[in-house]
């Protein structure tokens, strides 16, 4: 089994993006973080990030394409990209949304996701550890 782990803006900045709210794990450890729990489940596991919403929507094609499930931080394009929803409806795979920070204490406009509707679970709020848990529960339900 293969799980996607994707990552849009600016989370490739994380450990020294503003570290109060996103801590002080770096996407490279985040990427070594979400290796390691595949490796321990059985699982192939997958981390790109992407600064191009067109690429994000490419990968998102090819998960559709090959039925991979995915795990997706879509960052800001979370809250208003409607092209990111329509590549998502196309997933046959679960899709879990997860946001390191929890959106709901922020700002208000970071509270509406299009995302969530079409995915089979959220985990905001719990850090890197909640790529880990979506991983985990992909595995389990493989
Ligand atoms: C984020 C939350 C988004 O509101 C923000 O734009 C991000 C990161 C998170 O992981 O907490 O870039 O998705």
């Amino acid at each position: 089994m293969k799980v996607l782990v994707l990552n849009g803006p600016n989370l490739g900045r994380l450990g020294t993006r503003e570290p109060d709210i996103y801590g002080a794990t770096t996407y490279a450890d985040l990427v070594g973080l979400c290796e390691a729990t595949g490796r321990e489940l059985g699982v192939e596991v997958e981390v790109r990030q992407t600064d191009s919403e067109g690429e994000l929507l490419g990968w998102l094609h090819e998960a559709a394409d090959a039925g991979t499930p995915v795990v997706l931080n879509a960052a800001a394009w979370t809250h208003y990209s409607i092209a990111v929803r329509d590549a998502c409806s196309q997933l046959t795979a679960p899709l879990i949304e997860v946001h390191i920070s929890n959106v709901h204490k922020r700002e208000d406009f970071r509270g509406h996701s299009v995302l969530s509707a079409i995915a089979e679970g959220v985990i905001v709020g719990l850090g890197v550890q909640g790529y880990q848990l979506a991983i985990r529960w992909l595995a389990d339900r493989a």
